[in-house]
Order: structure tokens, then C-alpha cells, then sequence
């Protein structure tokens, strides 16, 4: 297939290249655009053959669901059958922003979307870029994130370009997405809010608005052997670099001896700036030890890069969990397949 690829400075420079990309998702092609958390895969989130597509060009397990994607809350009651008052009030402090809340689901939404689940994910994102190709499409887009199953989600258009040249219909280059993370996914479908997968609004900031706020054990603990998973994506192995990384706890110059004490042809460190000096093996910096900003938005870059180098064992500085951090902490986890070493 070819992949058209547009350039798009913004909304108001390019309405033509954004129409064009509009209308292959209003006929039910395949779009990568950007979002202010991580590059999205979308599609009409209506029309079952092409989220069913969507599945096909990464790979994807079609028991994982997907997010839907708005650009104003008139389209929500098309596809949450309830929206408790805890939604309308998160709604209101984090929409649009990088927040997907989970709701029943209206049996206009397919099942395919749902991967069979009776509620559905929905994300209003405040990324200008985003907004606009819902608005002209006029349909909720159906987009994971706009990578390979399995590899680092894509934060620029080149990550994109890497993973699924061919495999799409259009690329829309927006430049690189602000927080580097995929949403924060809360769910509002039982009597107390769960966090089932941390992101940019942080656990603390909705506990100050909705008070008890639950985190899923899965975000920071492997699942037991045939636990079901409160949200199917958390029992894949997701944000893997081909590297085996290591995940380190420890202050500097414990890191910084445990690494060198480890060094050899093929070894790695993924460490903060402050790091750097003290290391005698190749270094790719993912930000400042106390920057969990600065983390997110330079992670995924990060492992991508290791892969291009040829890393073969990472270690990687483990992240604070505080705020941002958790978000942080829960996909380097993931890329270590919970290889943790405490020091
Ligand atoms: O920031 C993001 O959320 C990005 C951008 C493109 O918006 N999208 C994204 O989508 O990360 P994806 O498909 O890679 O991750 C969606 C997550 C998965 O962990 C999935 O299991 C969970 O949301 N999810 C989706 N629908 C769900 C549902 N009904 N119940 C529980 N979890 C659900
Ligand atoms: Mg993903």
C-alpha cells in the first residue's frame, strides 16, 4: 500500500492537507496523526471493518480495545450509555487534555472497539492537529497508539514513518507530541475510580477532584498466572526495545558503580543527565533525576535509540514514582519486563 505523507505546521497553514487526511478517515482508511501524548493509529471508530484494519497494520491482539477519540462532549452520549457525575467533574478539570476515562459503552460502539468488553475508552485530546481531523471527519476515531505491537509507542512522525510505512494510508507529520506518554486511562464503570494505566494527569491530581481514587495493581505489579486484566493491555509485553533492560534502584553513585562494574561490549546505560559524567559505558539520557516532565517526553525516543545502537543488556536509572513518575516508572517496568534490581 502507499502511505501518503503530509506536513501539517498547523491548522490554519495546511486546512488542505488536513481535509485530505479527514476524508481518508471519513471512508474508512487508516491515519497516523499526532496527539499531545503519543502519536495515535486511527480510524472510524464506527465502522468495524476499519478499526478492524487497524488491528491488521500493527499486529495487535483483537482482544485489547481500543480509545475513541472527540473533539466535544455532544459526542459523548452517541457512545456512553451512563456518564456518572465523577466523569462530568474530570471532564471539566483535565478535557481536553491526556485523560481517557472508560464508560459503558452504547451499542453503537462495536465490538471490535470494545474487544468484547461492555464498556468503552474515550479520550477528548487537547492536540490542535487531532481535534481538527475528528471535527472534519465528523466520526469518533478509533486510535491506539501508532506503532508496531510490541514496540515503543511513537512520540515523532519519524517514529511512524519507522514502524508503519506501507502498512497505512497516510502519515499526518505534526512535530513531536508534548508529554511523550500515552494517556492516563481511568475507569468509572465500577463504584470507586480505577486507575488501570497512569499518564500525564497524575494520580494526586484526581484524587483532588474526586477524592478515593484506586490504582490497579497490574500498573506497578506483574499479574498472577491467569488473572484476568482489568484493562487487556496491561498482560501484554508492551514498550519492548530488542535490548534485555535491566531496571536499577539506587542513588547515583550506587547506579553509576553497578553499571561500570557491569561493563562490557553491548552494555547500555538509559540514565539521567546528572549520570552521565560518572559512566563508563554508552549513555542514552532520558532527563534530569528530578524532571519526570522532562522523562516522559524524552523515554520512548530513548528506547528506540538503544535499539538503532545496537544495545543488547540496558541498565536503566529506575524513575521516582511521584507524580509524573509513576507513568514513567509503570512503562520502564514493562520495557524491563519487571527486571528490577534494588540496590
Ligand atoms: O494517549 C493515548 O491514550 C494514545 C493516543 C493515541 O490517544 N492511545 C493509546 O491507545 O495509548 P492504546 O490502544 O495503545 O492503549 C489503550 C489502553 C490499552 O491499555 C487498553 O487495554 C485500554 O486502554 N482500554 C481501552 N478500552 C478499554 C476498556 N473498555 N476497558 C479497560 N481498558 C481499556
Ligand atoms: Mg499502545
Amino acid at each position: 500500500m502507499e502511505t501518503k505523507l503530509f506536513k501539517i505546521n498547523s491548522i490554519y497553514e495546511n486546512p488542505d492537507e488536513l481535509e485530505q487526511a479527514a476524508q481518508i478517515l471519513a471512508r474508512g482508511g487508516l491515519v497516523a496523526f499526532p496527539t499531545e501524548t503519543v502519536y495515535g493509529l486511527g480510524a472510524n471508530g464506527l465502522n468495524a471493518d476499519a478499526v478492524r484494519a487497524i488491528y491488521q497494520a500493527k499486529g495487535r491482539p483483537s482482544d485489547n480495545p481500543l480509545i475513541l477519540h472527540i473533539c466535544d462532549l455532544e459526542m459523548l452520549p452517541q457512545l456512553a450509555r451512563e456518564v456518572p457525575e465523577a466523569a462530568v467533574k474530570l471532564a471539566m478539570a483535565f478535557w481536553p487534555g491526556p485523560l481517557t476515562m472508560v464508560l459503558p459503552k452504547t451499542d453503537q460502539v462495536p465490538d471490535v472497539v470494545s474487544g468484547g468488553l461492555d464498556t468503552v475508552a474515550i479520550r477528548f485530546p487537547s492536540h490542535l492537529i487531532a481535534r481538527e481531523l475528528i471535527r472534519r471527519s465528523q466520526k469518533p476515531i478509533a486510535a491506539p497508539s501508532a506503532n508496531l505491537s510490541g514496540s515503543p509507542s511513537p512520540t515523532t512522525a519519524q517514529h511512524c514513518i519507522d514502524d508503519l510505512m506501507g502498512r497505512v494510508d497516510a502519515i499526518v507529520d505534526g512535530g513531536s507530541c508534548g508529554v511523550g506518554l500515552e494517556s492516563t486511562v481511568v475507569s468509572l464503570a465500577g463504584e470507586i475510580p480505577m486507575v488501570l494505566r497512569p499518564g500525564g494527569v497524575t494520580v494526586e491530581q484526581l484524587r483532588e477532584v474526586l477524592g478515593e481514587v484506586r490504582v490497579d495493581p497490574a500498573v506497578t505489579h506483574p499479574m498472577a498466572q491467569g488473572q484476568k486484566a482489568a484493562s487487556p493491555g496491561m498482560k501484554y509485553k508492551h514498550y519492548a526495545p530488542k535490548a534485555k533492560v535491566i531496571l536499577v534502584e539506587a542513588d547515583q553513585d550506587a547506579f553509576c558503580q553497578y553499571v561500570n562494574a557491569n561493563k562490557k561490549p553491548g552494555v547500555f546505560a538509559l540514565c539521567f543527565s546528572e549520570d552521565v559524567p560518572d559512566l563508563q559505558v554508552p549513555v542514552v539520557c532520558y532527563g534530569g533525576q528530578t524532571h519526570p516532565e522532562q522523562q516522559a517526553h524524552a523515554l520512548f525516543d530513548a528506547l528506540r535509540r538503544l535499539d538503532q545502537e545496537k544495545a543488547e543488556l540496558v541498565y536503566a536509572h529506575c524513575p521516582s514514582q511521584q507524580g509524573v513518575g509513576l507513568a514513567v516508572y509503570n512503562r520502564l517496568l514493562r520495557a524491563a519486563a519487571f527486571d528490577l534490581v534494588e540496590l
